[in-house]
């Protein structure tokens, strides 16, 4: 029998194999907050255990919530193996995930951070503030080497790049990092286009909430990682209570099954839209990793096997024009958030970038545009009409 099996398929089946013997078709959901123990001693190994960050050994009681959930461990499992990680371990959000990673840093005593920009303007935020005991040097790709030090205990890129699009070389941010872990946020990428830990990076993590969930109806992370670091960041996770929540996790798990599909039709659709927004005389400019003035090394086709189906659009008009066109979409949705099967547009240095320094500030004119599953002719009839607003 085959043993390895192609990754649409992985998708489908990962994080199930147990289900035949159990008699069920999907996965039950464990919503106990608490479990049984079976005597004071084994309660108290199995605590121990899963608070240091190990896994329950089998017979164990998972006695409470905060260390252990059956549906989240499933959903962890799955996700590393479309990841080509050891482990998978979830949180609450993605902003959870980021900030288990630093935290396993400070408690190391390695609490520098060489980060590449742009990110998230959250991780951004989190990073510039040192809220979490840590302090960071921001470097571009090729300043990494010269940016780490004795107490470098990350490096951190996001490619593609929110809100601009911007691709990152993984392969040249590890050689310059040298033997310091390399985190890629590989949210927009999704594991069906990127696999980071291949080019050698040690974390990839996701907001769960955006591609994997992708119905906009839960918030989740997950950090793919070697079986080493998850021990860490279980134990942190374990102490700072960020666990994703059973449903979610049954539901991001379920998630993983389509993504593929999703992932490839959203780029599909992305596509289309970003070649007719590039001949818009209002539009200023398009990144897209898809056109190759976006790409200039050629990084889709070697590092992602697509380009995605996020975009970000510069309307020549700067904020004003940016804003009411925004303001004008009537299917497209004026929201946040981004990754879900209908498009979503929202305007970065207002919002989700608003507590980014100024100088690394996306700019005013700038939008972010997610593309859905709907047709992309009515996206951009819709695009068209508020375009016409200006
Ligand atoms: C690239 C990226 N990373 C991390 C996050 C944070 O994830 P969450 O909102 O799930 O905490 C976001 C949220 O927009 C994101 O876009």
């Amino acid at each position: 029998m085959k043993t390895t099996v192609a990754p649409d398929t992985t998708a489908v089946h990962a994080g199930r194999e147990d289900l035949a013997a159990l008699g069920t078709h999907v996965p039950p959901l464990d919503t106990s907050s608490t479990y049984p123990l079976p005597s004071v001693e084994a309660g108290g190994q199995a605590y121990e255990q899963m608070a240091t960050g190990g896994r329950p050994r089998p017979g164990d009681s998972l006695v409470y919530q905060r260390l252990w959930n059956p549906n989240v461990d499933r959903f962890e499992t799955a996700l590393a193996a479309m990841e080509g990680a050891d482990e998978g371990v979830a949180f609450a959000s993605g902003m959870a995930a980021i900030s288990a990673c630093l935290l396993a840093n400070v408690a190391a005593g390695k609490p520098h951070v060489v980060a590449v920009r742009p990110l998230y303007g959250g991780t951004d935020h989190l990073l510039a503030t040192g809220l979490l005991g840590t302090s960071v040097t921001w470097a571009t790709p090729d300043q990494v080497a010269d940016a780490v030090r004795e107490d470098t205990g990350l490096v951190v890129v996001e490619t593609p790049a929110n809100p601009t699009l911007d691709l990152v070389d993984i392969a040249t941010v590890v050689a310059g990092a040298r033997d310091v872990p390399v985190l890629v946020d590989n949210t927009f990428a999704t594991p069906v286009l990127q696999q980071p830990l291949a080019l050698g990076a040690m974390l990839s993590v996701h907001s769960a909430t955006k591609f994997i969930g992708g119905h906009g109806d839960l918030l989740g992370g997950v950090v793919a990682t070697s079986a080493e670091w998850a021990i860490r960041l279980r134990q942190v996770r374990a102490v700072t209570g960020g666990l994703l929540a059973p449903t979610s996790a049954l539901q991001l798990h379920r998630g993983l099954q389509t993504l593929p599909v999703r992932v490839r039709t959203q780029s599909e659709h992305a596509h289309k839209v970003a070649d007719w927004l590039g001949s818009h005389p209002q539009i200023a400019s398009v990144s897209y990793p898809g056109l190759s003035a976006c790409d200039p090394t050629g990084l889709v086709g070697r590092q992602m096997s697509g380009p995605g189906s996020v975009l970000a659009l510069s309307l020549a008009g700067g904020y004003d024009a940016a804003a009411t066109v925004a303001e004008s979409c009537r299917l497209i949705v004026h929201a946040v958030s981004l990754g879900g099967v209908d498009t979503l547009i929202q305007h970065p240095a207002a919002l989700t970038h608003r507590p980014v320094a100024p100088e690394a500030r996306p700019d005013a004119g700038l939008l972010r545009l997610s593309v859905g599953l709907e047709d992309p002719a009515d996206v951009i009839a819709d695009l068209a009409q508020a375009l016409d607003r200006l």
